[in-house]
Formats: structure tokens, C-alpha cells, sequence
């Protein structure tokens, strides 16, 4: 299939960042020309998945492409509950909300920004516990997205299991520039959960690129197949949340596992009253087959190392022009500080989204703020604005979609807005709805 592309002119596109309120979410696609949003249900799928939706088993109960789904993700991760749920946010909330109380916490080594706000929502503590090197945007240590091993056991030890009901470990560390984790941080973060009594989840959304990382970066793990080391990245984890939009390859879906029988059985509760009967839990039958199909060949070595080569391409190119971004290159994106990039834009006119604007209005290409917009707060008692800790444009690569040339496009359009920096003005917020303010605010350039 060809989609095609829709070239605007910077007229045209001054008229629609100001209709959609210099927020990047209120663009229609048909207005982007290369749309790095975001690497969430954006993947090309393969004539093999496309092959497998028309076996869709479309009953209401017990239908094949259930098995199948079940089949494909117990083979890879090993858990004996697989729920299937309409994306990754389902499966946070009807884990949290099934297992999760007022006044709890859940460590990470980072939320991503749905997590958290499903933790809040049930009115827990969301902890973030990275690893300093992550901080340091320079440094290229090779697993950034580690978590760190002696404040969770230090967290546990003060708390306990009453109040820490799960850990969670993201892989990759989206929200920290997409770094991976190393095999030797999960088994850790797991032995220290094990000595508290307290189960250990994965985020696992970008699991097969994770894999691909540790046999790329990790010292002895080189020879073994992706495959093996995501096997036994899971055999770590008592169960898992986890959006099939990323590593499933899939547009839609998503999907809960565990081990645990009585969690699984409140879980199918929750999932029948809001999702939809266990074996479709909110998805089509072909949706179940082409999830199935994705998981799988997330894992092909061939693919993966494309993969990761363009976007350390598009990384390495616009860093090596002084481009400031988060090194190493993660796995499904480039993380452009904006802080480094904008200096003359403080944090409350939040730099990333006046960056990501202004890459928008040069080229057409879209991008995603993680920084204040997202992040930050305005405190309840002194009213004064609580900046996001870092301000980074997320540059997000399809999984299939791009060519090499469209990855040339972004490089020469980064650079050109890098050559004018000084130009670029920070934004105000003029109408904001909470929580997750960054998907709905709507902003105005400062003068
Ligand atoms: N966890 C992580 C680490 C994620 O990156 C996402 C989604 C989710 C959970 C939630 O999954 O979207 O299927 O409900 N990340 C997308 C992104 C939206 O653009 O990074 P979902």
C-alpha cells in the first residue's frame, strides 16, 4: 500500500499551527508531512499480518485468534494469564485499579506519562527511580534506562509490601530518551522485589527493542538471539502491561499477562465489565491475529537492526552539526534537548513545544514535547510554576514507514532550524484541562 504524502507551504502551514493552537495533537495528519509524533500504532504492517486479519475469528467467546494471540504471547513472555485489552493504558488501569490502593506507591525506573496518571487516578504514588547517568544527557553509558538498584531497595526496605503493591520496570525507558535496560538491572531489580515479597511488573511495550540492545551493548550476550534474551528478560517478571501499537506492530490492542491466578482472576473481572469477554477484551478477532502475527516478527534480527540504524542515523547526523540531543540514540526516537537548543526560551514558555512548532512550520514535520507542557505543575500552595526536570522534543520513527530519504528530509530541516535558533519564541498557555493537559492545551506565541 502507498500513502501518500501532502506537501504544504509555510503559508498554509502558519494558518493551521494557529488554528490547531500551536498544539501539535490539535494538527490533522493530512496537514503533516512526516508525522514523528509518535511510534504508537504507526507501524506499516507486513503482507503476513495483513494475510493472517482475514482468518479473523470474529466470536464472541472461545474464537481461534484468541488461541492464537494467547499462543504468541505466552511462546515469547511465558506468562500463564494473557488478557487481551484495547491498548497499553487498559491494561495499566485495570492492573492498578484491580490491585493498586489509595495511598500506595509504584516504583519505576521511569512512568511513562499514562502510567502515572492511571497510578494517580487511583489515588497512589507514582515513584521514579532512574539511574544518575540519565541525567546526563552527554554521557554514553549504555543503559540509561536502568533503574537504580540501591534507592529501590532502600524505598522497599522503609515501605514494605503494604505499601508498595507492584514494581513496575519500563523497557525501554521511553520517558528518559527511549534507553534501554540492561539484562543484569532486571534480574537485579527482581532480586531485590523477591527479598521484599513484592511482584515485579514490565512495561514492555518496546521489549523487542530492548532485547535488541542488551544483545548489541551488554558484555556476553552478544551470541545469543533476541528472542532468547526477551525470554529471559520475562522469566524476571511475574507479569507484564503492554501496547500493542509498539512491539506487536500492530495499529490497535494491547494486552495484560501475569502469573498470578488470583490477580488474573480480579483482573478478567474488571476486563468483562469494561473491556469486553476475556478472550477479545475490546479487539476483533483480526485485530487478536494481527497482534499475534507482530509480536513475533518484532523479534526478527534483520528488521530490528534497520531499525535501530535509522534512528541513530538521524541522531547521529544532526549531533554531529552540534545538534543537542540525548546520547546514546535510543531505540524509537531522538530526544532533541530543547533547553540546550533554545536557551533564550525559559521553561515556563516551554521551549520543546515552541521547538517542535517551529520544526513544524519550517518542514511539516510533526514531533511530541516532553518536558513542561507535559510535565510540569503549578504548585497547589504557593501558585509558582514546578518545571518539568528536562525539556526534550521526541522525534518518534514509525516502525516500516520511512525511507532513508524521508530520514534525510528531518535531518536537513532539523539543521536549517537549528542554523536559526535565535528566531524561535517561546508560547503561553491560554486554555488547559488536567491531567494530561499536553494532549488538549491550547497555547499562543509570546510577542
Ligand atoms: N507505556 C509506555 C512506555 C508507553 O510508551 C506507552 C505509550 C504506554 C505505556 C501506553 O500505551 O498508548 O497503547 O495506551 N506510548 C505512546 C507514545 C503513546 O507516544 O510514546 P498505549
Amino acid at each position: 500500500m502507498v500513502e501518500p504524502i501532502r506537501a504544504t507551504t509555510r503559508a498554509d502551514r502558519e494558518s493551521l499551527l494557529k488554528t490547531a493552537a500551536y498544539n501539535l495533537f490539535l494538527l490533522k495528519a493530512e496537514d503533516v508531512t512526516i508525522d514523528l509524533l509518535t511510534d504508537s500504532g504507526t507501524s506499516a504492517m507486513s503482507a503476513q499480518q495483513w494475510g493472517r486479519m482475514m482468518e479473523g475469528d470474529e466470536s464472541y467467546a472461545g474464537a481461534k485468534s484468541f488461541f492464537r494471540f494467547e499462543a504468541a504471547f505466552q511462546r515469547i513472555m511465558g506468562f500463564k494469564y494473557i488478557l487481551p485489552v484495547h491498548q497499553g493504558r487498559a491494561a495499566e488501569r485495570i492492573l492498578f485499579t484491580t490491585v493498586v490502593r489509595k495511598g500506595q506507591i509504584v516504583p519505576n525506573n521511569t512512568h511513562f506519562d499514562t502510567t502515572r496518571a492511571n497510578l494517580e487516578y487511583v489515588g497512589a504514588q507514582a515513584v521514579d527511580l532512574p539511574i544518575d547517568e540519565a541525567a546526563d544527557f552527554e554521557s554514553p553509558y549504555p543503559f540509561k534506562g536502568n533503574m537504580h538498584i540501591p534507592k529501590l531497595r532502600e524505598l522497599l526496605k522503609k515501605e514494605g509490601p503494604a505499601r508498595v503493591p507492584l514494581v513496575l520496570m519500563t523497557v525501554t525507558n521511553n520517558s528518559l530518551g527511549g534507553q534501554p535496560v540492561s539484562l543484569s538491572n532486571i534480574r537485579e531489580a527482581s532480586q531485590v522485589c523477591r527479598e521484599f515479597n513484592i511482584p515485579f511488573y514490565l512495561d514492555a511495550c518496546r521489549y523487542a527493542e530492548n532485547a535488541f540492545f542488551i544483545k548489541k551493548r551488554e558484555q556476553s550476550q552478544g551470541r545469543r538471539s533476541t528472542r532468547e534474551i526477551a525470554r529471559e528478560m520475562f522469566s524476571y517478571a511475574q507479569g507484564c502491561t503492554f501496547s500493542a501499537k509498539k512491539d506487536a506492530l500492530a495499529n490497535i490492542g494491547g494486552m495484560l499477562g501475569l502469573q498470578s491466578e488470583e490477580w488474573a482472576r480480579k483482573c478478567k473481572n474488571l476486563l468483562v465489565l469494561t473491556e469486553g469477554f476475556p478472550t477479545y477484551g475490546g479487539l476483533a478477532g483480526r485485530d487478536l491475529e494481527a497482534i499475534a502475527q507482530g509480536v513475533d516478527e518484532a523479534l526478527d534480527e534483520t528488521y530490528l537492526e534497520y531499525r535501530i540504524a535509522s534512528t541513530t542515523y538521524l541522531g547521529k547526523h544532526v549531533a554531529e552539526a552540534g545538534v543537542p540531543i540525548v546520547h546514546p540514540v535510543g531505540g524509537h526516537a531522538i530526544f532533541i534537548d530543547a533547553k540546550a537548543f533554545s536557551p533564550h526560551i525559559p521553561p515556563q514558555h516551554f521551549p520543546a513545544q515552541a521547538l517542535g512548532c517551529e520544526l513544524y512550520l519550517h518542514a511539516g514535520i510533526r514531533g511530541v514535547e516532553i518536558g513542561s507542557l507535559m510535565f510540569g505543575r503549578t504548585d497547589p500552595e504557593s501558585k509558582a510554576f514546578v518545571p518539568s526536570r528536562n525539556e526534550l522534543l521526541r522525534l518518534a520513527i514509525p516502525r516500516r514507514a520511512y525511507t532513508q530519504s524521508h530520514i534525510d528530509y528531518v535531518v536537513e530541516a532539523i539543521l536549517d532550524v537549528y542554523r536559526n535558533r535565535d528566531q524561535i519564541r517561546g508560547l503561553r498557555i491560554v486554555e488547559e484541562t488536567s491531567p494530561l493537559r499536553h494532549f488538549t492545551a491550547r497555547l499562543e506565541p509570546i510577542i
